[in-house]
């Protein structure tokens, strides 16, 4: 099929498979390797992506769903090679260990923000219920999510 969508603010065309997932279209298509692969299946959120301004799987979603829409990855948040203010929050507040689930954890944190300026523990908590982080590194995580939401 020829899939057209928006991605991180530019429109794309692209001949693949419709059965071809997000992730490899991402990541092997468009060279776009911040969106990473944990589980493969659904269970650790590390490849969460926008899609249309809501948090998706990109393992689970395929080039069909995304056809006619807007996708937002992790490259498509810093402007003007300036760090979007969750990128700067998870820094400040060293809640990046190993780094493998923290695009994941800044795409569900961003898609938080867009629709709750001000969001509870509780609320940062539940959004981010979906990702998984290896290194423990939850209590930096909620706290950098407040951050960026004070400072924006
Ligand atoms: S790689 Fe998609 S949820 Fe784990
Ligand atoms: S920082 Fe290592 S998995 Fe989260």
């Amino acid at each position: 099929m020829k899939l057209q969508f928006t991605l991180n603010g530019k429109s794309r065309e692209l001949e693949v498979n419709p059965a071809k997932r997000l992730l490899d279209i991402l990541r092997e298509d468009l060279g776009l390797t911040g969106t990473k692969e944990g589980c493969g299946e659904g269970e650790c959120g590390s490849c969460t992506v926008l899609l249309d301004d809501k948090p998706v799987l990109s393992c689970l979603t395929t080039a069909l769903h995304i056809n006619g829409h807007k996708v937002t990855t992790i490259e498509g948040l810093a402007e003007d090679g300036e760090l979007e203010g969750l990128q700067t929050a998870f820094v400040e507040e060293t809640a990046i260990q190993c780094g493998f689930c923290t695009p994941g954890m800044i795409m569900s944190s961003k898609a938080l923000l867009m629709n709750n300026s001000n969001p509870s523990e509780e609320e940062i908590r539940a959004a981010l219920a979906g990702n998984i982080c290896r290194c423990s590194g939850y209590s930096q995580i909620i706290r950098a999510v407040k951050r960026a939401a004070e400072e924006s």
